[in-house]
């Protein structure tokens, strides 16, 4: 019965005639609307014994098929373009589809350096880029007059007095984790920094960091040499070296900046390292018993070491980017090559 009834339509449909666009729109109602008859042969369906049911879905969708295209084709026919025109383009469509975005290469840093941090026992702690003060400076031991808090480096919200500002480390997450949470503390501070200096391939108006600082009894400089010697293994290959030297912090004391031999010469001095065979990546030293005091921490019981590092120092380093703006300017030619990169 059924079956008779889907030959007999598919007949009507292929004979059927349209001359005007109003016409196409009757058959589209006749057959394919709601109430049509391709809907009504879905109501006779439900009566198809269970063994047939198959065959005869198969046959309704092929009828399905058929009418669109029939229907379609009378239509490309007799419509007048302005109609096609409003039938056709979607213009809530993408024009392309989007595709599938890349991890950026400072994330694919921030993250290697997060994880080396993890195994070694240090949790994440994340602060306001827009701070006061206290946070970034005074608690850390800035003298008044320190340069930094000068306008040639920070730049201010507030204006009189000069008291919130964007950070210009994220030292001042750890001052906020120092003034909430008892020793031992081991964390490493990730986040977005600024200073006003002039933007060019090696400076830039913001760029990113990764701080750490541990406070417990009797942490001394040798557990954050052997820290600091940990991560570079890590970051740049099991036979990288570090050098340490005296170095001034307002906030540690003693205080130092770490070396790493140069991966590309393998230390023997080019022209990445300037013939030294040596490259700069961080500052560290022992937390200034003044910045415990400050935050709250008996600085007779307590001693902890602090480290800060440019995630984008580390990542020229390891990828070999000449360019600091490139990182900021989303071009996805620069973007892409790091597609591979875990
Ligand atoms: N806060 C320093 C900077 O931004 C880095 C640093 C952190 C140095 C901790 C020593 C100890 O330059």
């Amino acid at each position: 019965m059924i079956l008779e009834k889907i030959n007999s339509l598919r007949a009507e449909i292929e004979a059927a005639q349209a001359s005007t666009p109003e016409d196409v729109e009757q058959l589209r109602i006749k057959y394919l609307s709601k109430k049509g008859a391709m809907n009504a042969l879905m109501a006779d369906f439900r009566t198809v014994p269970g063994d047939m049911k198959r065959e005869v879905g198969q046959k309704i969708n092929e009828l399905k098929e058929f009418a669109t295209a029939r229907i379609n084709s009378l239509r490309n026919a007799y419509a007048s373009s302005a109609t096609q025109v409003e039938e056709e383009i979607d213009l809530t469509r993408t024009a392309t589809p989007a595709g599938l975005g890349t991890r950026h290469p400072l994330s694919i840093v921030r993250n290697e350096m997060l994880r080396i941090f993890a195994d070694m026992g240090f949790t994440i702690a994340e602060g306001p880029e827009v701070e006061d003060d206290w946070h970034v400076f005074e608690s850390l031991n800035f003298p008044p007059d320190h340069p930094a808090r000068d306008m040639q480096d920070t730049f201010f919200i507030s204006r009189d007095p000069k008291d919130i500002l964007l950070r210009t480390h994220t030292s001042s997450v750890q001052t906020r984790v120092m003034e909430s949470v008892k020793p031992p503390i081991r964390i490493v501070c990730p986040g977005r920094v600024y200073r006003n200096e002039a933007i060019s391939a090696r400076a830039h108006c913001f760029f990113h960091q990764v701080e750490g600082l541990y406070i417990d009894k009797n942490v001394s400089f040798a557990d954050l040499k052997q820290v600091l010697l940990g991560f570079a293994r890590r970051m740049f290959g099991p036979e990288t070296r570090i050098r340490l030297r005296p170095s001034y912090f307002p906030f540690t004391e003693p205080s130092a900046e770490m070396d790493i031999s140069c991966d590309i010469c393998g230390g023997k001095g080019c022209a990445f390292c300037k013939g030294t065979g040596w490259v700069e990546i961080l500052g560290c030293g022992m937390v200034d018993p003044n910045v415990l005091e400050a935050c709250g921490i008996d600085s007779k019981v307590y001693t902890g070491y602090a480290f800060g590092m440019g995630i984008e120092r580390i990542t020229n380093l390891k990828y070999k980017v000449k360019d600091l703006r490139m990182f900021s300017e989303n071009d996805v030619r620069f973007l892409r090559q790091f597609e591979s990169a875990k």
